[in-house]
């Protein structure tokens, strides 16, 4: 079975009812994104950035996958999927993918500020003075700007061993994630997926279908059945 790797990102649960990042002036559901998904913001303003994903994670327990998402899920059948994701959100899971690797983080868990390492499950609000049994202080288990991406690694390793490279629903503009392409073995296709072209990472060998997720990933397994 050919290595089908896909690297998706905020575009693919658009059409779920998850807002995107950079199609709104740099707002981010109304709000400035570094006051919110930063280590300064965090120090700034806690009970903001609590809120803020705690809107986001209620939000999530409201969407479903979409047709994007489960067609994902049925290229099982004749791939081995690997799904490398920058969303937080977990509609990939829940249309059934079974390998799906989260670069930056993930709503349904908290963590301890005093250690990332201590992750907790978490499906409720998360307020000020709830602790992890470290005594730090909870907060969401998020890759916020400025922060390492401890997945890096694992994620340029998959990357390597692809033979077909998708990338769906991304701008590419926020690094280390955007550089994952660059290790994709000469020679093996891209496929980009977006309804926006992204000229400034185009390369010879990727396949642009200019369309929305839901869309274009019909057009995607009509060219891989062939
Ligand atoms: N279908 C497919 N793609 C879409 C759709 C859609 N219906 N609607 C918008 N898009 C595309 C946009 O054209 C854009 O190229 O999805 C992309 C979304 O880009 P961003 O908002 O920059 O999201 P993403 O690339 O996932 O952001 C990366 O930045 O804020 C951080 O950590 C956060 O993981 C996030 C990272």
């Amino acid at each position: 079975m050919k290595h089908l790797v896909v690297l998706s990102g905020a575009g693919i649960s658009a059409e779920s009812g998850i807002k995107t990042f950079r199609d709104a002036d740099g707002l981010w559901e109304g709000y400035d994104v570094m006051e919110v998904a930063s280590p300064i913001g965090w120090e700034k303003k806690p009970e903001l950035v609590l809120k803020f994903y705690n809107d986001r994670r209620r939000q999530l327990l409201e969407v479903k996958p979409n047709t994007a998402h489960k067609t994902l899920k049925e290229l099982e059948k004749n791939f081995k999927v690997s799904i490398i994701t920058q969303n937080v959100d977990n509609l990939h899971e829940r249309a059934g993918s079974k390998n799906v690797l989260h670069l930056h983080g993930e709503l349904l868990k908290s963590r301890s500020t005093k250690n990332e390492k201590l992750i907790y499950d978490c499906d409720k609000d998360i307020m000020l003075g709830d602790k992890a049994e470290d005594g730090g202080q909870l907060r969401p288990h998020i890759v916020w700007f400025g922060e390492a991406v401890p997945e890096m690694h694992k994620a340029a390793k998959i990357v390597e061993t692809a033979d077909i490279l998708l990338v769906i629903g991304t701008s590419l503009q926020v690094y280390p994630a955007a550089s994952l392409i660059d290790y994709l073995p000469d020679g093996k296709p891209i496929y980009i997926i977006d309804p926006k072209r992204h000229e400034d990472r185009l390369l010879d060998h990727v396949h642009f279908i200019e369309d929305t997720a839901c869309n274009g990933i019909k057009e995607f397994a009509d060219l891989m059945s062939k």
